[in-house]
């Protein structure tokens, strides 16, 4: 049984179009800054010093700056995001038949935000080829004992076996996209395992969340969780919970079982009780008091967009409904006041992520998957928009 924490109710004071325009015209001019750097490269997953130094795509992270170009044409209709878009979209195509650096789960962090969105956007068809050979790359991790998609390594590594992570909760959306594509009903069969198996395994009863946990492959028994980019094996990794709390959402989306509603729901509660008094997550959830340690802004971009599919996904006569959707709003708003990023010395959206801090990567710096989300809620909050992961 998942505990549901009670949330304090908030009110709502849901932001006029003009308010979000100048929000979206202040991150749109960020992109633009990037954008002549990064015509045949991709930022880096980490800022160095508010920088994004400019990478070949080889990175799990290499999507993200795809799917801000995608966005950033939708809300304007300027060709300039398209035409780049469009060649980061051959350069996955020949990551994808190269096989480069595509042997882990993170692959619609790649393939949904870049050449999936540009399918369901343009009708480009070989955009779809490599999204579908992405899927089937991603099947080919599941594990039909452990019931799980194995996130990194060799299958048959013994240190990887049977390892689920979190934020494979966001990868699994490929999966019933390569479904609904070609009607083989495989993807969407081991993705509703594995959502099974994470709502089950990887949120504790308190709606705490590990960040990783291992099943045993030879009898599909749990095994343990365990930490990877979290302060401690039994703390929640702040990231790891905001990947929770929106792809907890999206399985409702993609399965219309509503327990997952009830999932997602109970994560974001446990969310959003520990977050310092400006509504910008510390890294881990073990940390709640402004000034204790870095915060994880992009954490808190991720759960924004969470909420307002958890938000809108909950019955027009649920009450929470409208507590989700203010504290998206809070935490947008709280985003653009206070840690976007300069307009003159860094090349980002936004500042204060963490991208992995036992490795002390990437610690108070801005990740590209922070600035994609921020603009994703800034998409949410503004238009009706059709996810790139619906
Ligand atoms: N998916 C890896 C991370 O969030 O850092």
């Amino acid at each position: 049984m998942i505990a549901y924490e009670p949330l304090p109710a908030r009110p709502l004071e849901r932001p006029g179009h003009a308010g979000l325009d100048a929000r979206i015209a202040a991150a749109l001019a960020r992109v633009d800054r990037m954008l002549p750097q990064f015509g045949d490269y991709f930022p880096a997953p980490a800022s160095e010093s508010g920088i994004y130094a400019p990478i070949d795509n080889v990175e799990w992270t290499n999507g993200f700056w795809t799917g801000m170009l995608w966005l950033a044409w939708q809300l304007t209709g300027e060709e300039r995001y398209r035409a780049v878009a469009e060649r980061n979209n051959q350069s996955f195509a020949t990551r994808i038949d190269r096989r480069i650096n595509v042997d882990h789960h993170d692959l619609a962090f790649l393939y949904t935000l870049s050449v999936c969105a540009g399918h369901q956007l343009t009708g480009d068809t070989l955009a779809r080829s490599s999204g579908l050979e992405a899927a089937r790359l991603l099947l080919k991790r599941f594990d039909p004992v452990a019931k799980v998609i194995q996130a990194w390594g060799d299958m048959n590594d013994p240190k990887q076996r049977g390892r689920m992570i979190i934020d494979c909760n966001l990868n699994v959306p490929l999966l019933y996209w390569a479904t609904r594509e070609t009607g083989n009903k495989d993807f969407a069969a081991a993705a509703d395992q594995h959502l099974t198996q994470a709502a089950r395994l990887l949120v504790r009863p308190d709606a705490s969340t590990f960040h990783t946990f291992y099943v045993d492959t030879r009898t599909g028994k749990p095994r343990h969780g365990s930490t990877h980019q979290g302060h401690s094996d039994d703390s929640s990794w702040a990231r790891g919970q905001a990947w929770g709390i929106y792809g907890f959402a999206l399985a409702w989306r993609h399965t219309a079982d509503s327990a997952y509603l009830d999932v997602a729901a109970r994560i974001a509660n446990h969310f959003l009780n520990r977050l310092p008094s400006d509504g910008i997550c510390c890294w881990d959830l073990i940390f709640t008091d402004e000034g204790e340690t870095p915060r994880d802004s992009s954490a808190a971009a991720i759960a924004a967009c969470g909420l307002l599919e958890l938000s809108q996904a909950l019955p027009l006569s649920d009450a929470m409904r409208e507590t989700y959707e203010a504290w998206a709003v809070a935490i947008v708003k709280a985003l653009g006041d206070h840690y976007l990023a300069p307009v003159e010395g860094s090349n980002a959206l936004l500042l204060h992520a963490v991208y992995h801090m036992p490795n002390k990567a990437g610690v108070d710096e801005a990740c590209i998957w922070g600035d994609y989300f921020y603009l994703e809620a800034l998409m949410r909050l503004r238009h009706p928009w059709r996810p790139y992961w619906a």
